[in-house]
C-alpha cells in the first residue's frame, strides 16, 4: 500500500495526473472517502493527464459520466446505487474492460469490486487542506511519487 499526503486541492489533482501516467487502459479505480474527501478532485487530475482539459464535477444525477481522452474514461458516483439491479442499470458490467473506470462512492458497490481494482482511501487529517491517500494495487509503480 502506498500512503500519500496531500496538502491541496492542486496537490490532490497531482496524485491523479500521476497515476494517469501508469494505467493501461482497463482498470477500474475505486475511491473511497466521505463527502468532500475529494474524491472528484483526484478525478479531475486522472482526467487531466489522459488529456481531458474540459473539468470534472460529481456525476450525482447522471451516476455515470464519460470523457473521451487517450482512454475512455467513466466516471461514476455510486452514492445513490444501494442495490446490485441499482448497479446493474448503470451499465458498470459493460463499461468494464472497455476503458478507466473511476468511481466515488465504492462503499455501496464493494461487493463488485474485483480483487485487480485499484483501491485508494481518502482521510482526513488534522488540517482542513490535509487529505491522507491509501492505495492498494499501485505498489509496484511507488517511484511516480518521488
Ligand atoms: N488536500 C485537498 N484535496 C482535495 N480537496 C481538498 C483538499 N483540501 C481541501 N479540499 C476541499 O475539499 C473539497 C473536495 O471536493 P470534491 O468534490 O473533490 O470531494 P468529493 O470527495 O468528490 O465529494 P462528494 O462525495 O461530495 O462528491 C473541495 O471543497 C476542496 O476545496
Ligand atoms: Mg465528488
Amino acid at each position: 500500500m502506498i500512503r500519500i499526503v496531500s496538502k491541496s486541492v492542486k496537490e490532490t489533482e497531482e496524485i491523479g495526473k500521476k497515476i494517469s501516467s501508469v494505467l493501461k487502459g482497463n482498470e477500474v479505480i475505486a475511491m473511497f472517502g466521505g463527502l468532500g474527501a475529494g474524491k472528484t478532485a483526484f478525478t479531475r487530475g486522472l482526467s487531466y493527464g489522459l488529456g481531458f482539459e474540459y473539468g470534472v464535477s460529481s456525476p450525482t444525477f447522471a451516476i455515470v459520466n464519460e470523457y473521451n481522452a487517450k482512454f475512455n474514461i467513466y466516471h461514476f458516483d455510486m452514492y445513490r446505487i444501494t442495490c446490485e439491479e441499482d448497479l446493474y442499470s448503470t451499465g458498470y458490467y459493460d463499461y468494464i474492460d472497455n476503458g478507466v473506470l473511476v468511481i466515488e462512492w465504492s462503499e455501496n458497490i464493494e461487493y463488485a469490486l474485483d480483487d485487480n481494482a485499484i483501491r485508494i482511501t481518502i482521510e482526513h487529517g488534522n488540517d482542513e487542506n490535509i487529505r491522507i491517500f491509501s492505495i492498494e494495487g499501485l505498489d509496484e509503480y511507488e517511484n511516480i511519487f518521488s
